[in-house]
């Protein structure tokens, strides 16, 4: 099998240009085949997860070309796509199979959706149960997993309230609220990235927004916009890819990093908050809104990082930023301490035990919860270079990467391909900016 060494660095200089994010290219993929003309999508996401998008997106019948300079696809309109022939293949991608569900509810057809052994074995039921409420059809293995048998239907409107914050069980709602005949309100328990919500309006549909509650008018409804009109967007560079870089030049006073073109959406920068209370030193530069999200550059200089606790309704703003989080956890004065996350038992793997395992073979002190953990500071001894099991999941495969790069000796990533679900040239990039 494949490893990746990571040596001790001695900081991190130079500039970096990430994939683009890899939440909002979904979304403008799934809309663009939605919509009437060729989309135009400019620094879509290289992930591995966003192409699994693209592949569905072609199988129901849009042309996608992906060029140089941007992917293209050809919208066939809300009533244009047609039935593959073959299973939908999702990959590993919780988004891919989430979001094309909420739209596969409202066709005049049945789908299949499947995915890797990863994707297989997270829960669906959270958006099998509101998609049935609507009218859907839907099977599934023990009635949570995929695959998934989608046989659309005419959908009522639901008013939904989520038990779960998640903006995937969000996005499938509205998403198929647009095929509704009528309003379709969703209600979260805490805020969630707000990308759908903002790609549906640039698209032509009608989103009403109060508080927590978000409305869609069905587009065959009286103010329903009728029809998606296709669009020509920039997607920004990917926060989430960012934060490897960030905690990595944080673990050096001589680093001096620029990441360009960061999509700074408010509802994801809860992470820039969390690294400026640890002390870290992060300036944005040049903040501007583009198709409703807001992109800036981001200078990390080196800085010593406090610790602290994650909890609450912090969580799902930086759920894909606590493997990070946690890895830096034994370089930080106070510790890492992380409640109320027990999502992260259903991601691309089990976080909690991924992180629990690996940090414990680094030296680091470690104190596993159903809902988190508890990872110890400076004082509990240094971090050692170890054998990582990424567990395929591509973000613990990173954040390792990144921690291992101010531990005692090397450490030894299994299987770092799998960065490739979000982000391919990750360990070139990390290679790049590193002197040693
Ligand atoms: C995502 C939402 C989050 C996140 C995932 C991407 C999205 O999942 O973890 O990586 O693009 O909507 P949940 O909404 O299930 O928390």
């Amino acid at each position: 099998m494949k490893k990746e060494t990571i040596q001790r660095a001695k900081y991190l200089t130079g500039g970096l240009d990430l994939p683009g994010d890899k939440s909002i290219s979904h979304r403008y993929a799934m809309l663009a085949a939605l919509a009437e003309g060729i989309s135009e999508l400019r620094h879509f996401s290289a992930a591995a997860d966003c192409h699994s998008t693209l592949a569905c997106v072609s199988a129901l019948g849009p042309e996608v070309k992906i060029e140089k300079d941007a992917v293209r696809v050809a919208g066939r309109g809300l009533r244009g796509l047609k039935s593959s022939w073959r299973a939908l293949d999702a990959g590993n991608s919780g988004t891919t199979m989430r979001l094309l569900s909420g739209i596969l509810a409202g066709q005049q057809f049945s789908s299949k959706l499947t995915g890797d052994d990863s994707l297989q074995k997270r829960p669906m039921k959270r958006v099998i149960g509101p998609l049935r409420e609507m009218g859907a059809d839907i099977r599934a293995r023990d009635d949570n997993f995929a695959p998934l048998e989608i046989r659309g239907a005419q959908l009522k409107p639901i008013d939904y309230s989520m038990p779960v914050a998640s903006a995937q069980v969000k996005s499938a709602v509205l998403l198929a609220g647009l095929f509704a005949d009528g309003v379709t309100s969703v209600t979260e328990p805490a805020r969630t990235r707000d990308h759908t919500e903002l790609a549906l309006e640039e698209f032509g549909a009608a989103i009403e927004k109060n508080g927590r509650t978000i409305r869609i008018h069905g587009f065959a409804s009286a103010n329903g916009g009728g029809k998606l009109l296709a669009k020509s967007l920039d997607v920004p560079g990917d926060l989430s890819s960012a934060v490897f870089f960030i905690a990595a030049a944080s673990l050096f006073p001589d680093s001096n990093i620029l990441i360009h073109n960061v999509g700074l959406n408010p509802t994801r920068t809860a992470i820039l908050d969390v690294f400026a209370a640890m002390g870290a030193s992060i300036q944005i530069l040049g903040p501007k809104v583009a198709h409703g999200e807001v992109v800036g550059d981001l200078s990390v200089k080196g800085s010593s990082l406090k610790g602290g606790v994650i909890a609450g309704e912090q969580i799902p703003l930086v759920i894909d930023e606590l493997p990070m989080l946690a890895a830096l956890g034994p370089y930080t004065e106070e510790g890492i301490e992380i409640r109320d996350a027990a999502e992260l038992r259903v991601k691309e793997s089990d976080r909690i035990a991924a992180l629990a395992e690996n940090l414990r073979r680094m030296n680091a002190k470690v104190e596993e919860r159903p809902d988190g953990l508890k990872v110890s500071g400076r004082s509990a001894g240094k971090l050692r270079g170890a054998e990582i099991d990424p567990r395929g999941d591509h973000r613990i495969a990173m954040a390792f990467a990144a921690a291992g790069l101010a531990a005692e000796g090397n450490t030894v990533i299994h299987d770092p391909d799998c960065a490739a679900v979000s982000f391919p040239t990750f360990f070139q990039e990390l290679n790049r900016l590193v002197e040693r």
